[in-house]
């Protein structure tokens, strides 16, 4: 099938990639020439595994990068829109992007066409692209508007897009649920599952993938609480872990319990300093937004945010607590994306606590493996980036661990205590084992376990009691 993604950003550019190693035949639009012609040259903006792979598989003959709306709608069958839509005032998002390509779609139509919104909208969107795309004189037997939420992960998004738990359609007509369900009919009948070359199944993948087909409104809706659903789950279980620390208590232990239960499920409760990135934090305002305009006060979403919020200050009086005095301290500290895997920095809990740390008067030397560029831009020179985590912990006065990047659980942790100048660490992410610190000679410090101090110091506790 023919099909435009207008917006070549995360969400774009990876539907785009996906859909044609679906078989389908790609224009990616953007109005962004210079994004435009380095796609065409092969660069790749992003940093995200197997996009790569595949645009160099497809970029040139099954998808084309172009700025042309009016061309691509004339050309294709079903045209996603995927385009940003950024935080506005008072926690509403600002959806003129969407209205914006509506109104050029609605200028292009001059046969039947779907349009699929793609991009984290609150309920009613589709309504409205439809009153606009009527507006510009589109009759209404000339388009459908589906709604298609997406609900992959940065660093993780191609393996989620082809290997999705479930695909959600809210479609109000069966001609456009059936576009959509040709759409995604490789992945439905398992068919691009059996490919050679197909992109490695993750351990979790639910092969087929069922697809849910829903109204407009109930697939708007699916988007907004799931991505509120797993903030809350992070929130709990951050909230839980500082009970296990008032009374003892180890959270590793209790999220295996409490996962254990099918009902709740072991994923999305690792505690750490709160959750971050450029859908959590805009998603839940936006929805919190949404219920007000409904006339309902989402006061459990009020608590899920101010949870999140109070996780970044109780690390900072962690690593107060592990240093005494923070002012003129130098602190090493791995990670500044907002989670392992990706170099985005927005709404990082990294960034916010190295402002803190900075406004204390602390030194910082940071590394991440792909997100230090990103940062230089908002954080200028006001730290050093490290080229390794040895080079960032050289001579610093405490290390600490703010994103879960996995090469950082692969660290030489001899060499690590060999490189500080005192052997502490504060992990926000609850990457090691607090035992094999405390053996390596580690005063260690995480979220929601015991603090551990160095074997030899237990020992010459034990020897004075
Ligand atoms: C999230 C959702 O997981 C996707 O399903 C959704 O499609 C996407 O938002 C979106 O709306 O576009 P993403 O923001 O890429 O994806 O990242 P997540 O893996 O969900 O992590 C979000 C934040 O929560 C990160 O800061 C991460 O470190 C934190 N987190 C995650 C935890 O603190 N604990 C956990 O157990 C899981």
């Amino acid at each position: 099938m023919k099909i435009a993604v207008v917006g070549s950003g995360y969400v774009g550019l990876v539907a785009a990639a996906c859909l044609a190693e679906l078989g389908h035949e790609l224009i990616c639009l953007d109005n962004d020439n210079a994004k435009l012609s380095a796609l065409r040259r092969g660069e790749i903006p992003i940093h995200e595994e197997f996009l790569p792979e595949l645009l160099a598989k497809h970029r040139g003959n099954r998808l084309v990068f172009s700025d042309s709306i009016a061309d691509a709608v004339r050309l294709c069958d079903a045209i996603f829109i995927a385009v940003g839509t950024p935080p506005g005032e008072d926690g509403y998002a600002d959806m003129s992007y969407v209205e914006c390509v509506a109104r050029e779609i609605g200028n292009a139509i001059h046969t039947y066409k779907v349009v699929i919104e793609k991009s984290t909208v609150p309920v009613n969107t589709c309504d409205c692209i439809r009153r606009t795309l009527t507006l510009n004189g589109v009759p209404t037997a000339n388009f459908d508007v589906v709604s298609n939420p997406e609900f992959l992960r940065e660093g993780s998004a191609v393996s989620d897009f082809l290997y999705p738990d479930r695909i959600v359609v809210g479609a109000d007509t069966s001609r456009a649920a059936t576009l959509l369900r040709n759409i995604y009919e490789p992945l439905t009948s398992g068919k691009y599952y059996e490919e050679e070359d197909a992109i490695p199944a993750p351990d979790t993948a639910r092969i087929p993938p069922p697809l849910i087909l829903t109204s407009t409104k109930s697939a708007e809706l699916i988007k907004h609480a799931s991505n509120a659903f797993l903030a809350m789950k992070i929130s709990f279980i951050n909230a839980v872990a500082t009970i296990c620390e008032q009374v003892g208590a180890d959270i590793a232990q209790v999220c295996q319990g409490i996962g254990a239960d099918s009902r709740i499920g072991s994923r999305f409760l690792r505690p750490g300093i709160g959750y971050g990135g450029s859908c959590f934090p805009k998603d839940l305002a936006a929805f919190r937004a949404v219920a007000h305009d409904c006339g309902y006060d989402f006061r459990l979403l009020d608590e899920v945010i101010r949870i999140n919020e109070d996780q970044r200050a109780r690390f900072l009086r962690k690593v107060r607590t592990a240093l005494w005095t923070l002012k003129g301290k130098k602190l090493a500290v791995l990670g500044l994306a907002f989670k392992g895997g990706t170099d985005d920095i927005r709404e990082s809990p990294a960034i916010s606590v190295v402002n803190s740390l900075l406004k204390e008067g602390c030194e910082v030397v940071a590394y991440d493996p792909a997100a230090s560029a990103r940062a230089a831009e908002v954080l200028n020179s006001k730290i050093t980036y490290a080229e390794t985590a040895y080079e960032a912990a050289s001579n610093a006065d405490a290390l600490l661990i703010l994103t879960d990047w996995e090469e950082f659980t692969a660290l030489d942790l001899k060499r690590l205590h060999s490189e500080l100048k005192y052997p502490i660490i504060v992990d926000g992410r609850n990457l090691f084992d607090p035992g094999v610190m405390s053996e390596h000679g580690f005063l260690y410090f995480s979220v929601g376990r015991q603090d551990s101090v160095p074997q030899h110091d237990v020992a010459k506790a034990r020897r004075v009691s």
